[in-house]
C-alpha cells in the first residue's frame, strides 16, 4: 500500500455520491480502495442518485455496490445523515461524483439532499472535506461555484481537469483514482497537488 494511504486506516468516512451516473463505475474503484485501506466507509446518495435508473447503473445495483464493498446500506433520508453532526459520526466527508447542481448549492449553503446535509454536518465539526467534481459545466456556470469552494476553509479538492476539450469544452472531472490519495492528504491538512491535471 502507499506510505500515505495508512492515514486512511480506521477512519470513518462519509462517502456521498451525487448525480454524475457516467462516473460511478470509477468512483466505485475508489470506494474500493478506501475500504481496502481500511477505512470504515459509510456511503450517502442524493436524491438523484437513490432514485434514478440510468444507462450506466441502476438504482438497487448502486446500493447493491456499495453494500458490499461497504458493508453498510448506504444513507438516503436527511434524518439518516442528520446525527453526523451532533453524534460526530464520521472524520471525513468525501462527496464524489459532485454534480453541478450539488456544488452550486453547496457553495450557497443549501442542505436539501441527503448528500448535501452530509457535508454541512462535517464541516460543523470542522472534518475535511474532499471534492470530486463532475460536470459538463465546470468552465461555465460551475466555474464561479468552484472557485467559492476552493478558497473554502476545510475543502479539499480530487485532481481534475478537462475531460474531452474539443468536445465537451466546459466539461470538467475528477480523477477519480486520485480520491484515496486526496483524502490521506487531507486528514494531514493539505491539498493534494497539482490540483489541475
Ligand atoms: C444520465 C445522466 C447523467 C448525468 N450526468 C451528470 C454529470 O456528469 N454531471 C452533472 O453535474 N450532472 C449530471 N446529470 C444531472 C444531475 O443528475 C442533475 O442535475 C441532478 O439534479 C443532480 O442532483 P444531485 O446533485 O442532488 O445528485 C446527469 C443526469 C443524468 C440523467
Amino acid at each position: 500500500m502507499d506510505n500515505n494511504l495508512a492515514e486512511l486506516k480506521g477512519k470513518r468516512i462519509g462517502f456521498a455520491m451525487t448525480g454524475s451516473f457516467c462516473t460511478f463505475a470509477r468512483v466505485l474503484k475508489a470506494v474500493q480502495a478506501l475500504a481496502d485501506a481500511g477505512a470504515a466507509v459509510q456511503p450517502i446518495l442524493s436524491y438523484a442518485s437513490a432514485q434514478s435508473d440510468t444507462r450506466f447503473m441502476k438504482a438497487g445495483e448502486l446500493a447493491g455496490h456499495l453494500k458490499r464493498i461497504t458493508g453498510s446500506e448506504p444513507w438516503t433520508t436527511l434524518q439518516q445523515v442528520e446525527p453526523i453532526g451532533p453524534g460526530r459520526k464520521v472524520d471525513m466527508l468525501i462527496m464524489a461524483p459532485a454534480t453541478g447542481n450539488s456544488m452550486a448549492k453547496l457553495a450557497r449553503g443549501i442542505a436539501d439532499t441527503p448528500a448535501l446535509l452530509a457535508v454541512k454536518s462535517a464541516l460543523r465539526n470542522g472534518c475535511p472535506v474532499v471534492i470530486a467534481v463532475s460536470t459538463n459545466d465546470g468552465l461555465a456556470a460551475a466555474a464561479q461555484n468552484i472557485g467559492i469552494l476552493l478558497s473554502r476553509k476545510h475543502i479539499y479538492f480530487v485532481p481534475f481537469g478537462q475531460d474531452d476539450p474539443i468536445g465537451k469544452p466546459t466539461s470538467l472531472v475528477a480523477r477519480m483514482e486520485s480520491i484515496p490519495e486526496t483524502a490521506a492528504m487531507a486528514f494531514l491538512g493539505e491539498q493534494v497537488q497539482p490540483i489541475l491535471v
